[in-house]
């Protein structure tokens, strides 16, 4: 008999989100990557759903996950990074995708550079938690447990 199937959530982080704890703790925290992945699970296990969370500096890479584990997520969430403001690439990679989708991002957004104002991936995803730091990842997955079915 083949297994069940095992729900899971997808927890994609960008490009210098590795850096997390590091990288600029006043505009980032100083949680790192780990601890913010440790923290979804937990939110995710209480419910008995798995996370497979990935990051990568490569564009590529990150569509390449996406194409292969995001349908058939519950949900993801996705800290685009920098992509945010410019991948139409990760845009179309989005948009292809019936699965509810999460953007977060840590810092407030719009109180930062302009380059940081335009947000390309608005239009294709369910919606947005910006600036309300790591914690943003953690209120996403709380989101997509209640919504989030299995697509297809
Ligand atoms: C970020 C915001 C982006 O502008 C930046 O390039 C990041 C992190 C955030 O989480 O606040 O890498 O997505």
């Amino acid at each position: 008999m083949a297994d069940a199937f095992q729900p899971y959530l997808l927890l994609i982080n960008g490009p210098n989100l590795n850096r997390l704890g590091q990288r600029d703790p006043n505009t980032y925290g100083t949680e790192t990557l780990a601890d913010v992945e440790r923290r979804v699970r937990q939110v995710a296990q209480a419910a008995g759903v798995d996370v497979r969370a990935f990051q990568s500096n490569s564009e590529g890479e990150l569509i390449d996950i996406l194409q292969r584990e995001g349908p058939e997520a519950m949900g993801i969430i996705i800290n685009p990074g920098a992509y945010a403001h410019y991948s139409y690439a990760l845009r179309d990679c989005l948009a292809d995708l019936s699965t509810p989708i999460v953007e977060v991002h840590i810092s407030n957004v719009h109180r930062r550079e302009p380059f940081r104002h335009q947000l390309v991936l608005s239009s294709v995803v369910t919606g947005q938690v910006v600036g309300l730091g790591t914690l943003g990842y953690e209120l996403a997955a709380q989101y997509l447990l209640q919504v989030g079915t299995r697509s297809r």
